[in-house]
């Protein structure tokens, strides 16, 4: 199409593309498209504010290896990813969150009660619970993955101090839906900002800070997996969190205790565990899984 005009040309681009496409790649494609002509004229942007945008895009590609992905960083702290897993959860099971960076792949399955405290620095924290169905049934044979920053607020994967698979796990709930282990209580931290996304926290005057949480993963036979969090009551980034992912059902007290006697009596720790020592129930709910 020769002459295309501003009012023209999102049209045109459509009537470029074939009609064998895939009607929902071209769905998708067609209302990225209208809404990117839209911006572009809504702003009425500038030459420089396009190739501004051009640059950041071009940096976060520079910066992204293998061990770490801006655009997901990207994708974090505008809220799209916390738009996206919103979208595909509404349901009445257990809210999901951010997947983050830092997942430990591959990380040891352990028996219920196994302690991941070790020799971490921290209080003992106790985190127990059940994998039911949203019927309330309990799930047996749930895999349950977790992972954490230490004390120090950094994950294993980002500090040479920390063995591989620091603070991390699998676990396989048995026929009461049930999971235990004992750890220690995360730290809060900042999302990585020695990047573009940085500098574009501070252009805009926005903490790089997470509330401290538990990552967890859930699978199940017939349900649909579920990637949350679970984050201290009380943290002072609860409010803020520079990729939205706190709600309010994945706030959990950590309860503190002195009684020995109290504690579940299959933790690999045993009556070790050092007083104070916190306790965090949470059950998760996951919903069948239609697609
Ligand atoms: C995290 O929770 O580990 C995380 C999530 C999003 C961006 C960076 C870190
Ligand atoms: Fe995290």
């Amino acid at each position: 199409m020769k002459d295309v005009t501003i009012d023209t040309i999102t049209q045109a681009f459509l009537d470029y593309c074939s009609d064998d496409t895939d009607p929902r790649t071209m769905f998708v494609l067609q209302k990225l498209v209208e809404h990117l002509h839209a911006f572009a004229k809504e702003t009425e942007l500038s030459h420089a504010e396009w190739m501004r945008g051009l640059e950041f895009m071009f940096d976060a590609g520079k910066i992204s290896d293998d061990e770490r992905n801006e655009f997901v960083l990207i994708s974090d702290v505008t809220g799209l990813s916390s738009l996206v897993d919103m979208i595909g959860s509404q349901h009445d099971g257990t809210s999901s969150s951010v997947l983050g960076p830092f997942h430990a792949v591959g990380a040891p399955l352990l028996p219920v009660g196994a302690d991941l405290k070790k020799d971490n620095e921290g209080a003992t924290v106790v985190v127990e619970g059940h994998v039911k169905r949203n019927d309330g049934t309990p799930v047996e044979g749930a895999v349950i993955e977790l992972w954490q920053t230490a004390t120090n607020g950094l994950y294993c994967s980002q500090d040479n101090e920390q063995g591989e698979f620091n603070l991390c796990c699998s676990m396989r709930t048995g026929a009461d839906g049930r999971y235990a282990m004992t750890t220690v209580k995360p730290s809060p931290y900042k999302i990585p900002d020695d990047g573009p996304v940085g500098d574009l926290l501070r252009a805009t005057g926005r903490d790089a800070w997470r509330p401290s949480h538990l990552h967890f993963i859930v699978k199940a036979e017939g349900l649909k997996p579920l990637v949350t969090e679970v984050f201290s009551d009380g943290d002072p980034y609860l409010d803020t969190d520079a990729v939205f992912g706190v709600r309010s059902d994945l706030i959990m007290d950590y309860v503190e205790s002195h009684d020995l006697d109290t504690l579940p009596t299959d933790l690999e720790i045993g009556r070790n565990a050092t007083v104070p020592y916190f306790k965090v129930d949470f059950d998760f709910v996951l919903v069948p899984d239609n697609t």
